[in-house]
């Protein structure tokens, strides 16, 4: 695995295999890789003859400077993970590289970046998002890029991106990866103290509970949604939002009956913020 830091560079590395006809398929990371990265990483490499992952801490996604200093940052491990995950380039640009100076142009997608975590984190958040993927995908050109469900709402928007601005790249989305008690992986888990981290369970418990009830035959949204909160505050868990809303356009939903909804969830547990989200067909 080569360590590139240049979009020059990334480039020239990409120019041989793009001409020879190999398929490239792109992870965009912020690093401190876990196992929801390495899956999204294995996925590519079992896709794709060339397999970039991308580690840049992007600080335009970030509303707070204290989340985005605190933000974990190990590249020498996340290079060895990377590779043995099967990356063949690791591209860690420096924020000079992505933002040079004089930077002007941002990426901003209406109506599904207001709601839910675009409402929590404010209009920068998804901006920020959409302007460095779209940067990402200008850089790399990949066939493929690869997304974690786990950011549903993200997903969403990227979709919308590459959609509206016609971006050529399919666009696939991995599973959410959970520890064994079910908590979703996320690399602000590390942030989490002993006891925060027995709680961090409430997000995972609060789907559960809106399945459950959901299988049993409700198809209110606003009972399913207070079932939810009720699990979560059995741990005294409060969430930010609970709700249930339409998977493409994270429009509330009036009734869960022959769509799928998306059941979002976020919560502050102890000084972290964590999210989560179920499918209900
Ligand atoms: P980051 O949080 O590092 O996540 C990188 C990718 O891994 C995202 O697509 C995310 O959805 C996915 N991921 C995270 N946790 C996961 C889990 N438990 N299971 C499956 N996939 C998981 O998301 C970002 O970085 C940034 O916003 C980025 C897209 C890189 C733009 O800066």
């Amino acid at each position: 695995m080569k360590t590139l830091r240049t979009v020059d560079e990334l480039r020239a590395a990409l120019n041989g295999p793009r001409r020879a006809g190999h398929s490239i398929g792109l992870v965009p990371t912020m690093g401190a890789l876990h196992e929801g990265h390495l899956s999204l990483i294995r996925r590519a490499r079992a896709s794709c003859d060339q397999v970039v992952v991308t580690l840049f801490v992007n600080p335009a996604q970030f509303g707070d400077p204290d989340d985005l200093a605190a933000y974990p940052r190990d590249e020498a491990q996340d290079g060895v993970l990377a590779d043995a995950a099967g990356a063949d380039i690791l591209f860690t640009p420096s924020a000079g590289e992505v933002y040079p100076l004089g930077f002007a142009t941002t990426v901003t997608v209406d109506e599904i970046s207001a709601p839910l975590e675009g409402a929590q984190r404010g209009p920068a958040h998804f901006a920020g998002v959409a302007t460095v993927v779209t940067k990402l995908l200008n850089m790399a050109q990949p066939d493929v890029a690869f997304f974690g469900q786990k950011d549903a709402q993200q997903v969403a928007v990227i979709r919308r991106v590459v959609r509206d601005l016609d971006i050529p790249v399919r666009i696939e989305v991995g599973e959410t990866i959970r520890d064994s008690d079910g908590v979703a992986l996320s690399s602000r888990n590390v942030r989490l103290r002993a006891a925060d981290r027995r709680r961090a369970v409430a997000l995972r418990r609060g789907l559960d509970a809106v399945r459950a009830c959901h299988a049993a035959g409700e198809r209110d949204p606003t009972i399913l949604a207070a079932i939810g909160r009720a699990a979560m505050a059995e741990l005294g868990v409060e969430p930010e939002y609970l709700e249930l809303v339409a998977p493409e356009s994270f429009a509330p939903v009036n009734s869960v009956r022959d769509e799928p909804v998306l059941v979002a969830v976020a919560a502050r547990v102890g000084d972290v913020r964590l999210i989560d989200n179920d499918i209900l067909d």
